[in-house]
Order: structure tokens, then sequence, then C-alpha cells
């Protein structure tokens, strides 16, 4: 029997295990353990399973945007060199399961098409060029129906979404009376487009069928979860289907549910009695898996001469397809990052035939923070106080919506120490007043806020006689440093030097993971091998007769009072345990976020409006680093990300039929190296011991928080021009 230590986060963990290890590790900038493998080609990646007599896929997908598909032609294509079958299954193919907690089958298809270039069929053939040539040849009858196109024509016709990861609609008190009593307001709308995670992998997935049992490999963020989904796809226990996914290249949201080429090849493969491969293009991730939904955000802040708000509000429209749930939460971060007792957050939607929309990157306070960061610095402005001050004179003492302490908030140190390190006080707050040459420059910041997660995990760890120890968990690393956090925290625990554990991810067979996604992955999964590892330091202390707290675990060694004794000989044929982790009423009686601050400088070409950003520094508080180095480097994407956000990433939708204009890297202006300037990352010490027992709180998506707002207020800062609509390209800086 394996032990199972299950926690629910309902106390705080006041005293983590991790203070006391021996190995000293934890925290510490380690290299990656997996990067060997993935700098020579060793770490396989979904596309590179390759099964026996493996045939390959191509998505077909509608030529129209909205009306109902009364035929398909497929017999030309059959004919075509190398074609094995074309598969029709628009009612599963057609939409991805919605993500963010559901798990049904794909809704809608049913012969009636939502979206440009939704997909509809499977072309399989020998080769991936045969398949794709041969989903040239595939035809459609059908009849058009009139499709919603235009977000700024249907802004007025909206529904109230469920609640989603916030509620759609918070209000307390009366803003409106006082905007009416403020002595000085600010009330403007700000948009952000729609955006693709342009994940360097495309997705894939490769599947086979040993009878009733599928087995994909592909490319997932959350196995567990998405293994029920295609269950519930196909009609399936969840135990029928294995799903592997050790090295993901990137997902940013979009892997966090399956997509349609999954679907497509577990279906293709049982009717061929072949293994499918189905991997994307470029052009069918743009299109058919999902977007971050544009925004149409009006911000209201209420003041007194001091500054003091007394009301706020953050009041949003989306857009996502009929049917679909999921909304852009842009006022995530306003639910708590500042007072007021006058509060409105509310969500909309409005129903365009566009791609599905759904989580990338931070959802929420990616696109919101854009605008109340900038309303902030509006109001700074006005009242002649510096942005710094204004936001610290409404640091609030607790929660302001729900009345519950913060868990842990060091936003006035980020403030603080960002400011001193920037080089904050050299700023002239007069916009347009620094000059060099045929450049403006300008000095702009903003701040930083993500809520913190703990969602429900499992991970087994293993001490083996020869002295190393196992983890295995269907957890993903998603190029986020999984993999070395887990040996880590294995290894202080353990007392094991890191090349000494072995970490084993990705795999449906492996203990139910929480999955990467919500900035929850270290710190939930962390968690899990945390408590496997507190039951086995509890069976070794039992083995060397002496109490735990005596115990000391170190460079294999179990030491307790005069003896020292190697770890493998303690074990017998091996020992395991099962660390289980749940949310609890911490996650309730607080409120957990981490906090950082953004520091920007530009340089905006007075002739042609180019802006360069000149340098960045975002300094962080989340609670204890676990990897310095992997830490980092998640704030260094997420602080490119924001500057994409600001300055060049915009999908742009055929007014005419939703269709994507730009659907591929040279036509989706991601950041490139000579957009990005040296980037600079600065941690604050922080314990907290509400999140869970590494007291450490979601990074991943902190870094891209008000990121690009900085960058858009330095930009103000520069030039004297307040541009509301992101991203901010020259033409509208001229
Ligand atoms: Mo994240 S957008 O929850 O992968």
């Amino acid at each position: 029997m394996t032990d199972t230590n299950s926690l629910t986060m309902d106390k705080p963990v006041e005293h983590s295990l991790l203070d006391n290890g021996a190995q000293h590790v934890i925290g510490k900038g380690l290299d990656r353990i997996d990067g060997p493998k993935k700098v020579t080609g060793t770490a396989t990646y979904g596309a590179e399973f390759h099964p026996d007599n493996c045939a390959q896929g191509f998505l077909v997908r509608a030529p129209f945007a909205c009306g109902k598909l009364t035929g398909i032609h497929s017999d030309a294509a059959k004919a075509m060199p190398g074609v094995i079958d074309v598969i029709v299954d628009t009612d599963r193919f057609a939409r991805n399961p919605a993500q963010g907690g559901e798990t049904e089958a794909p809704k809608q298809g049913v012969s009636k098409v939502a979206y440009f270039g939704e997909p509809l069929a499977l072309v399989v053939a020998e080769t991936f060029e045969q398949a794709r040539d041969a989903a040239q040849a595939v035809t459609f009858d059908f009849v058009p129906e009139p499709g919603r196109y235009d977000f700024d024509k249907y802004r007025d016709q909206t529904d109230i979404p469920a609640d989603g990861a916030a509620p759609a609609q918070h209000s307390q008190g009366d803003l409106e009376q006082a905007m009416r009593d403020a002595e000085v307001v600010i009330d403007e709308v700000w948009t952000t487009p729609s955006q693709n995670s342009a994940a360097m992998e495309p997705h894939v997935t490769v599947a086979h069928w040993d009878g009733d049992t599928l087995t994909v490999h592909g490319s997932y963020q959350m196995v567990a979860y998405q293994q029920q989904s295609l269950a519930d796809a196909l009609g399936l226990k969840r135990e029928q289907v294995h799903m592997i996914s050790p090295y993901v290249g990137g997902g940013f949201g979009s892997k966090l549910g399956i997509s349609s080429e999954c679907i497509a090849a577990a279906i293709a493969a049982k009717q061929t009695g072949r293994p499918v491969k189905v991997v994307m293009t470029r052009q069918n991730v743009f299109d058919a898996t999902v977007r971050r939904s544009n925004t149409h955000q009006r911000i209201r802040l209420a003041a007194d001469r001091e500054g003091r708000l007394s009301g706020i509000g953050h009041d949003t429209i989306t857009s996502n397809l009929d049917g679909e749930d999921f909304f852009e939460p842009a006022g995530l971060a306003t639910h708590f990052l500042y007072g007021g007792e006058n509060r409105e957050v509310n969500h909309a939607i409005v129903r365009l035939n566009r791609v599905l929309s759904g989580s990338m990157r931070a959802p929420g306070e990616a696109a919101g923070m854009l605008a109340l960061e900038c309303a902030m610095d509006e109001l700074a402005e006005k009242l002649g106080i510096d942005p710094i001050e204004l936001r610290k004179r409404n640091d609030p003492d607790k929660d302001p919506e729900k009345g519950v302490p913060y868990s842990s908030r060091k936003l006035t140190q980020c403030l603080d120490e960002g400011a001193t390190k920037f080089g904050w006080d050299k700023r002239n707050p007069k916009p347009a007043a620094v000059r060099e040459g045929e450049w403006l420059i300008g000095i702009g910041m903003a701040a930083a806020a993500r809520p913190n997660m703990v969602m429900p995990g499992q991970a087994r760890v293993s001490l083996t006689p020869e002295g190393r120890a196992v983890v295995q968990t269907d957890m993903t690393d998603i190029g986020t440093g999984t993999y070395t956090i887990l040996a880590q925290i294995a290894g202080e625990l353990l007392g094991l030097p890191i090349d000494r554990v072995d970490v084993e991810l990705g795999d449906s067979d492996n203990p139910p993971g929480p999955g990467s996604g919500g900035s929850w992955g270290a710190g939930s999964s962390g968690s899990t091998v945390y408590l496997a590892c507190e039951t086995l330091r509890e069976k070794i202390a039992k083995a060397m007769g002496c109490d735990v707290g005596d115990l000391t675990l170190k460079d294999g060694q179990a030491i307790a009072a005069n003896r020292s004794v190697e770890l493998g000989s303690l074990v017998g044929d091996g020992l395991s345990a099962i660390g289980k982790i749940e949310p609890g009423e911490t996650g309730e009686n607080t409120n957990q976020a981490g906090y950082g601050a953004h520091f920007a400088e530009v340089a905006v070409n007075v002739t042609t409006g180019e802006v360069r950003l000149r340098r960045m520094l975002g300094v962080f508080a989340a609670g204890r680093i676990l990897n310095e180095k992997t830490a980092r480097s998640q704030c260094l994407g997420g602080m490119t990300f924001g500057i994409g956000a600001a300055l060049t990433e915009e999908l742009v939708h055929d007014g005419n039929n939703g269709k994507l204009v730009n659907r591929d890297l040279a036509e989706y202006h991601l950041p490139v190296n000579a957009d990005v300037p040296q980037l600079e990352v600065m941690f604050l010490e922080e314990r907290d011991p509400y999140a869970n027992p590494l007291q450490a709180k979601g990074i991943g998506e902190l870094g891209i928080s008000g990121a690009g707002a900085a960058v858009a207020n330095a930009i103000y800062n520069a030039t004297g021009k307040r541009v509301r609509d992101y991203p901010l390209t020259l033409d509208k800086l001229l």
C-alpha cells in the first residue's frame, strides 16, 4: 500500500520543511535538468513520436464563415496519390471543447459552421504533403447565413456570461454618485485587439488504438483534464485514454483544452486502423484553436484632490462565439488592486462569428491592466501626483470587495525598490520634455498583480534501493521548468543531490497532477511532491528509529544522533508515497495574489512615430522563489508578452467574414530580439504560508500583468500623446 499524504489548504503552513533542508538547493538558479535533452534533440516532443505504419492527417476547414453545411465532396480527394481516407465528422471536429473547467464534447458543428476556418474533415494520407494537397480538393455545399463580424456594430448587444475566473458582475456602493461627488475623475475607454498565443510548437496529436484503448502523444498543458475531455468527446471511459505529453513547446493557454487535431486524429486512427498523426500548420493554429478576445474597456476612477479613490469602475466587453461562456476577465485585478468603496467590475460578451476565444497567458490582467494601469497614470497626471505615490495612497489593507486580508502583499515595496533601482527620480514628469536628437524620451511605470491559486493534484515519490528518488505525476513542463523545480523540492526534502532525482511527467498513467495553467503549476505540483516527501521522511525516521524532527537527510545519507546510514539501505525494496493537495479555506478567507512593479524607458521618433524600448525593469514579490533562474525566465517571457501587447501584436479580422488576415508569424508581429532591450528582473524576499506548504505564489503570469501599461505610460511621458487603442503602432503616434 502506498501511503497518501493529503493536505487541504484550510490553514496556513507556518513552518515549511523547505526551510530546514540540508541540500540548500531550493531557490537556487539551477540549470534546467531537461536542458541538455532539449539542446541535443533527445527530448521527444509530440510530433516526434513515430509509431510504425503511421498515416498523416490534415484538417480540412470551412472556406466560408457562417451558414449551413449541406454537403461535402471528397471523392476527388480520395482518388489522389497516397490518400487513405477522408474522415468527415463535423459534429466532433468542429469546435475545441470549451476551455477552463468544462469537460464536455464539442457542442457545435452539427452541419452549422460558426467561423471561417472551422475544422470539418480530415484527409488521411501516407505523407503530410499528400494529405495537405488532397485537402485542397475537398469541396463543400453550403447555404450562407448572415454572420456577425463587426465588434463595434454589435457592441451594445451583449450577453452577461456565467461567472468564470472572476465574477462576471460585481457592484458595490454607488459608483455613479461617487463620480458626481468626486473632485477629479477619469472616464475613458481602452481597446485591445484579439491576440494569439503563438506557441513555438504547433498543436499536434499522434493517435493509435490497441483494441478499445486509445493512446495519444501530443502537446498538452493539462493531461488529466484533457484526457477526460477526449474520453468524453469519443464516448470512452477515462481509463481507455492514455495521454502522453512529456515536453511541450509552449502553450500559453492555447493547449489547456484539447483541440480539433486531437479528436480528429483519434477518430481517424480508429477508422483507418492505423496510427494517425495530425500536426497543425501555423495557419491552423491561428484560424482554428483559440484567440485572446479583443476587448473594449471603460475605466472610471473617482478621486479626491489627494488622489484617494472613492470609486473605481471597470466595464469590459469581449467577444466570443454563440454559446461559449468564456470571457476575458479583464477586471480580474481591478477587484482587489486598489481601494475605493464604490465599485463596479462588469463583463459582457458580444456574439461574433470569430474563432473561439479562450485563455491566453494571464487571461484577464494581460488585457485589463493595459487599461487600469494607464487610467491610474492619467489620474496621477491630472492630480499632479507622482504615479507611484498615487498607487501607494490607494494600497488597501484588506480586499476592498470581500473584506478579507491579503495573504501577503508587497506592492509598495516593489514600487519603492523598483523606483530606486530604475532611477525614477530622474524622470521628468512633464510630457514631451526630454529630447535627444530626433528622439523623444520617456519613462513610465505600472503595477502588477495576479491571483494565486491552488489546483488539486497528486504526485508519487519513490525511493529506490540504489538511493535514488523518482517523482511521477502527469503534471506537464510547458517550458516553465517543472522538471527542475520538482527535482529541487524532492532533492531538498530527501537529502539527495538533484542528479539522483528522476522526474517523470506528462503521462496519464502517473498520478493526476494539477496541469500547467493559471500560474498554479509550480505551487500546486510542487506541493504534491512536498507532501509525498513529508511522508517518506517519516518512514525514513521510523527505519532509523528516531523522531522525524531529529533526522537530517543530506547527500544521500540519513543522519540521526551519531549514526549516518545510506538512504538506499533503509528503504528495503523501495518506498513510495503519494502527495495530494486540495484548495481549502485559506483560498476563501484570504486574498492571495502576487505583486510587482514594471518600469520602462522608451524613445519615440519625432518624424516616424517609431517606438524603441530602451530598458525595462520588473520587480516581483511572489512568495518563495523556487528557482531564481526559471522564475526569472518566466518573468522575462511575461514582460516580452507585455511588450508585444503594447507595441506589436494584433490579430486582424476581416470585417466581411471574420477571417483572420494575419495568420502567421510573418504578419502577426510578436516582439523579436530587435524589439526587446536588456530586461531586468528582481525578486523580493517573501513567504506566503496561506498559499501552500512551499509558501510560494504563482509567477508565470505575473510578469505580463501591467508590463504593457508601463510601456504605454512611458510613451505618454515621451510624447504627451495618450493612445488608448492597442497596440500603440507608429501610425497612432504621429
Ligand atoms: Mo494559462 S492562459 O492558464 O496557460
